[in-house]
């Protein structure tokens, strides 16, 4: 396979796994070319990439636009808060307006699920999806599988936990796809308040002891409690909350075999993970947002290649 399936990259569930297999070689070629002394190709001296931010981000952002500068793109950014917006101007006049500029790929992040598949019906551009609500978050999703297959040798016949607020977490569902599709077992753990009904239907099995999740898997990849999208409390308290789902040295010290600890970031250190888990050699939290920037070159390339036929 040398070209993706898709003209956009709107979620996981979109992708079969011969185009996770190319966009995983071409990020192989780019995570070199970003450790050269000069980090740049040309690749895309011909494209105009706009990315639109209608919710907060601080590693999808700067991981786009860089992987965006490191192709030689031309990058417009575009913040919600200091935008029209704030005047009524609706998503798809606000991207039209943008498209007229010149405009061939849209990546954005926005608060409401199914907004990227909208756009893209509605709008004449290659959008990519950087999270759309508690939905789909595709390239983080990609960049963890990536990870993984780069500190284990491959994602296939792995077993993964996803430990916390699987209900609001567009990262678990993402993630949930993205390793089904590679051959790896999946287990979520987390209050069964924060843990979806249908997620079984999913191929995905519930536990709900840490420790006995811990145990089972390979990778555990821990997810912040989302409190922004939460309106009613889902469990009694943090300190509780912590005391069950928490993942700290001792509980990894207490399991028996070392396991690979993930995480999307941002980190609530103390609540979902203590900082000596978080700073050990056991996680590759770091890795990850390294790994984002090739992951992402290799996406936006791949799209733009489809662009440019
Ligand atoms: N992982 C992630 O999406 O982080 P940001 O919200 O900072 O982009």
């Amino acid at each position: 396979m040398s070209e993706l399936s898709v003209n956009h990259l709107l979620g996981i569930k979109y992708l079969k796994e011969q185009d996770i297999n190319l966009i995983f070689e071409t990020a192989d070629h780019f995570k070199e070319v970003i450790n050269r002394p000069i980090k740049k190709v040309p690749s895309l001296r011909d494209i105009t990439i706009a990315n639109l931010f209608f919710e907060n981000s601080t590693r999808t952002r700067l991981s786009f636009e860089l992987a965006e500068k490191r192709l030689s793109a031309d990058v417009i950014n575009f913040s919600a808060a200091s935008s029209s917006v704030k005047k009524g101007e609706t998503l798809i006049d606000t991207v039209n307006n943008i498209l007229s500029m010149k405009v061939d790929m849209v990546v954005m992040r926005h608060p409401n699920p199914g907004a990227g598949v909208f756009l893209s019906k509605h709008v004449n551009a290659s959008i990519v999806n950087a999270g759309d609500g508690a939905h789909e978050h595709p390239t983080q999703a990609l960049l963890d599988s990536y990870s993984i297959r780069e500190r284990l040798g491959e994602v296939k016949g792995k077993k993964v936990v996803i430990v916390g607020d699987i209900l609001h977490s567009r990262v678990a569902l993402s993630n949930i796809f993205a390793l089904k599709l590679q051959g790896a077992e999946v287990k979520v753990c987390g209050p069964k308040t924060l843990i979806p009904k249908y997620i079984e239907k999913l191929g995905v099995q519930v536990e709900t002891n840490l420790k006995k999740a811990l145990n089972w898997c390979d990778i555990a990849n821990m997810l912040r409690v989302q409190n922004e999208r939460m309106e009613i409390s889902y469990f009694p308290s943090t300190r509780e909350y912590t005391q069950q789902f928490g993942v700290n040295k001792e509980i990894l010290n207490s399991l028996d075999k070392e396991i690979v600890i993930m995480h999307p970031g941002p980190i609530n250190r103390g609540v979902e993970i203590t900082s000596d888990v978080a700073d050990s050699d056991q996680a590759i939290i770091l890795d990850q947002v390294q790994n984002g920037v090739a992951v992402r070159m290799a996406v936006i390339y791949l799209l733009a290649s489809k662009i440019k036929q």
